[in-house]
This record gives C-alpha cells, structure tokens and sequence, in this order.
C-alpha cells in the first residue's frame, strides 16, 4: 500500500471532524468518519454538509462519488476499518463554570477503545486544557483488550472557519505531541505518511510532547485574542480623542514585529473558539496553581464584552439617545464572515440588547439565518438587506460581508426612514456614505473620509 491509500477514521463529524475526514480523503486517503449524530452522518453520507463552509462541499462529494470517503454511527466498524483514528470531538465551555468540557472527547475514547485489537493509533485534534492526553492515555490503559497496543498522540487543530479546506490541506505548521515515556511510539512515522504530500511542501513539522501540543493551541488562540482586545483597547482612547484607530493599526501593522492582521478593530471577537478558549486555559491554569499567569486574559475577556455595550450605546446614539421604538436595521448575524455559525456573535448579542431595549430589531445575513432564527426566535428577520432596511431609523452593520463592505448607498435611500448608518466593524467607506447624505458613525473612533 502506498502512502496515498491509507485506512484514516475520523470519530466526530462537527465542524473540525467533517473538514478533516473530507480533506484526508482528499489527500488520497481511504477515510471512515463516525458521529453518534444519526442525523448529521446520514447527510454527509448524501454529500451535504451540514453547515456552511466554502468549498467543503465540493470536497466531500468529489471523494465519496470516487469511493474514499464514508460515514457511520458504528464504532465498530471504525474499530475494524483501520488503525489510525483522528479526534475532533467539541471541547464546548462547561455549563457552569469556565473550564473547557471534555466529556465528548472521553466518551469517544471509552466507545472507540474497548473494540481495538491489534496497534493502533489514536491522533487527538480537538482543542483540551493541557494535561488531557496523560489522562485519557491513563483512560486507554484501562480499557484496552488484553493484548492490544492503543497508542495516543496529539496533533492540534488550527484551521479557521470560513477556510477551513484551505487550512487543513495548506496548514502554516504542524504540530504533533507525543507520550514522552514511551520510546517505541509510531506517531512520527504514521503523522509524516498521512501529511507526506503537505510535507514535501515545506510545512513546518513541530515535534513534541502532549503537554506542549496542547498548550501550543490554546496559547496561539489567547495570543489572538489578546491582538484583537488590544487593538480595541486602544481604539476606546482613540474614542475620547477623535483619532482613527484604523489608521493608527495600519502604521503599527507596517512594522513586521506586530503585523496588521487580526487588529481590526469594531465589535470584537466571537464564534465557538476564541471565547472559549481563552477562558478554559484560564480555568486551567488556576487549577494547576499559576493563578496569576494568565490573569490578563481576564482583561481581554473583559475588553471584548464591552465592545459589544460600545456598540449598542453608539446605535442609541444614532437614535437620538433612546433605541425605545425605533426601526433598527441589523446587517449580519454570523460571528464572521463566510461562516454560518452564530455562536456567541457580537453581532446578534447587540442585536438582543437593543430589542431588550424595546427597539424593533430587524436582521439579515447572507448565510446564518436558519442558525439565528434556532437561537434568537424574539429577533425579526428579513430576507435581504434592503428587506431588512425597509422604513429603518437606524442601519448597522455588525459583519463584515463583502455584500454589505460593497453595498452602495443608493440602492437603500429609498427604503429607509433615515438615513442614518453605524458601523460596527469599520467596514465600509464612510466618504461614500457621507456623500449620499447618510450620517455615518464608526465603533472605535474618527474615520476619515
Ligand atoms: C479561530 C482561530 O483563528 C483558528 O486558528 C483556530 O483554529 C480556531 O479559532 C479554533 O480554535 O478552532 P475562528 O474562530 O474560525 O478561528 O475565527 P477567527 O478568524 O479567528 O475570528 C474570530 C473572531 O475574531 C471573529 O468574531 C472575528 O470577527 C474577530 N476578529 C478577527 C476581529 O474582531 N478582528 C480581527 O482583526 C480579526
């Protein structure tokens, strides 16, 4: 067998599990994913993916129609497909409390290690608090049949929804952690065989134990969000003194220490990840005793939620100081853009404090409706832009799609009641709108025309 037919499973089939069966397949693989979603494995079976992600479709179908790629709710078919098992289970911030829950990733190794027979190697993907894979390593010593030799390592995930095919084929690193007791581990081998084509083109490859693995995600996600609250810190200053932040992130971006991306400044960060994470490592580390480490995520937390009041207090503004009754149009749902995923956005949390307020809220997004209406039923919806702007005192964007970026004024002077526009993500051209005869406000300071 060469490289390119090797037997993968992938146990869960979410956002992380589907991308990574699809595009394991993709690489040349023979690929089985599992979900105990009947629900989700029956359409991805039929080629549809059951939340939006650019070109993952296509993926999926070219490589279950050319046979590579199947699903199932059965663990021992996984067991008995091939050695090699991924895991990218959800790792969602506990009920009460803000530590990582790991229950999911538990569940699958209890399912999945009890029917092994043989060597096999089970690969972690899903993001954990540090210390995890020891103790489902302790987990796997228990369960596996006499005889067998289940082994586990763990390679962290850093794909980014909106291009997820693009991060899992071209990915910037790889990072694999292996048990540091174990001297005859496979990993190395069987992760430089899987990714061989990735590999030759000169992705770096970071070998190293579990505990750096995992830490290696989670520091890179608090390093992110720690960019972006910083940049929002900043632009609350720029707030008081009428400087433009966005400028100001351009002349420090220039200087390649820090970089421009992920300094945007607007309404912060959401989605399923970055919130999350940054509290489950800081849950983590007080638990191991560093109370004091990380003690300033506490302030990039902080710095984000009240970007959010930022936004609903310059919506009111723009109302005249009271949002009670009037027509407010919100342009974008989704956490970001290219993504259907509404999972703590900034966007429909403003949109939720203004109708708290007693405003008539009215939301559109490209792609995150079904999701919005699911987890925001007291919101009205439209269905476009300018359907969502009909008779609006108050339009604001809160995402940046490139349909509202590119939206010319014109086309919504004559649906609205005012002509009266917030941006929530210093999006759009404030020239352009000026000079239609919109007021124009930006979160985060001046803009210049
Ligand atoms: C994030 C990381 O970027 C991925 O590398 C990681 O693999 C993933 O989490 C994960 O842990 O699974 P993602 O949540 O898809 O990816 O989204 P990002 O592109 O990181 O954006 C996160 C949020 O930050 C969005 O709400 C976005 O609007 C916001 N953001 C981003 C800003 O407010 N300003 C910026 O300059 C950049």
């Amino acid at each position: 067998r060469t490289h390119k037919d090797m037997k993968l499973t992938t146990i869960g089939c979410g956002y992380l599990g589907a991308t990574h069966a699809a595009c394991m397949a993709e690489l040349g693989h023979h690929v089985l994913g599992v979900d105990v979603d009947a629900e989700k494995v029956a359409r991805l079976r039929d080629g549809d993916v059951p939340f939006f992600e650019p070109g993952l479709a296509d993926v999926l179908r070219r490589n279950i129609d050319a046979g590579r790629l199947q699903f199932t709710t059965d663990y021992h078919e996984v067991a008995a497909f091939g050695s090699v098992h991924f895991l990218g289970v959800g790792t969602p911030q506990q009920q009460r409390g803000h530590a990582a829950d790991t229950g999911h990733v538990e569940a699958a190794i209890d399912s999945l290690t009890p029917l092994l027979r043989g060597q096999h190697l089970i690969i972690g993907k899903s993001t954990v608090p540090v210390g995890t894979a020891a103790s489902l390593a302790q987990r796997i010593a228990v369960l596996a049949a006499p005889g067998s030799d289940v082994e586990l390592a763990w390679s962290p995930e850093f794909l980014r929804e909106g291009f997820a095919v693009e991060d899992t084929l071209e990915p910037d690193r790889l990072v694999l952690g292996t048990d540091p007791q174990r001297a005859d581990s496979i990993a190395e081998q069987v992760v430089a065989e899987v990714y061989r084509e990735v590999l030759e083109s000169g992705t770096p490859f970071i070998r190293t134990d579990w505990a750096t693995a995992e830490l290696v995600k989670v520091a890179a996600n608090a390093f992110l969000a720690t960019k972006i609250s910083f940049i929002n810190a900043v632009s609350e200053v720029c707030e008081i003194v009428d400087a433009d932040v966005s400028t100001l992130a351009d002349a420090i971006g220039y200087d390649q220490r820090i970089g421009r991306k992920f300094l945007n400044a607007g309404v912060g960060f959401g989605g399923g990840c970055l919130p999350k994470d940054i509290r489950a490592f800081m849950a983590r580390a007080e638990e191991l005793g560093a109370n004091q480490a990380l003690r300033f995520l506490r302030e990039v937390d902080a710095v984000n939620m009240r970007r959010r009041g930022a936004l609903v207090d310059l919506v009111a503004d723009a109302c005249g100081g009271e949002v009670l009754g009037t027509n407010i149009a919100m342009l974008g749902a989704a956490f970001k853009p290219e993504s259907d995923d509404v999972r703590d956005s900034p966007a429909l949390n403003v949109a939720g404090q203004l109708a708290l307020r007693g405003a008539p809220v009215t939301v559109f997004d490209p792609k995150a409706m079904d999701n919005s209406r699911r987890m925001y039923p007291m919101l009205r919806y439209a269905e476009s832009a300018s359907d969502a702007c009909e008779q609006a005192d108050v339009v604001v964007v809160a995402t940046e799609w490139a349909e509202f970026v590119h939206m010319a004024p014109e086309e919504l002077t004559p649906v609205v009641r005012n002509r009266v526009i917030v941006d929530g993500r210093r999006c759009l051209d404030p020239g352009m709108w000026r000079s239609a005869g919109w007021t124009y406000s930006a979160i985060g300071g001046a803009t210049r025309d």
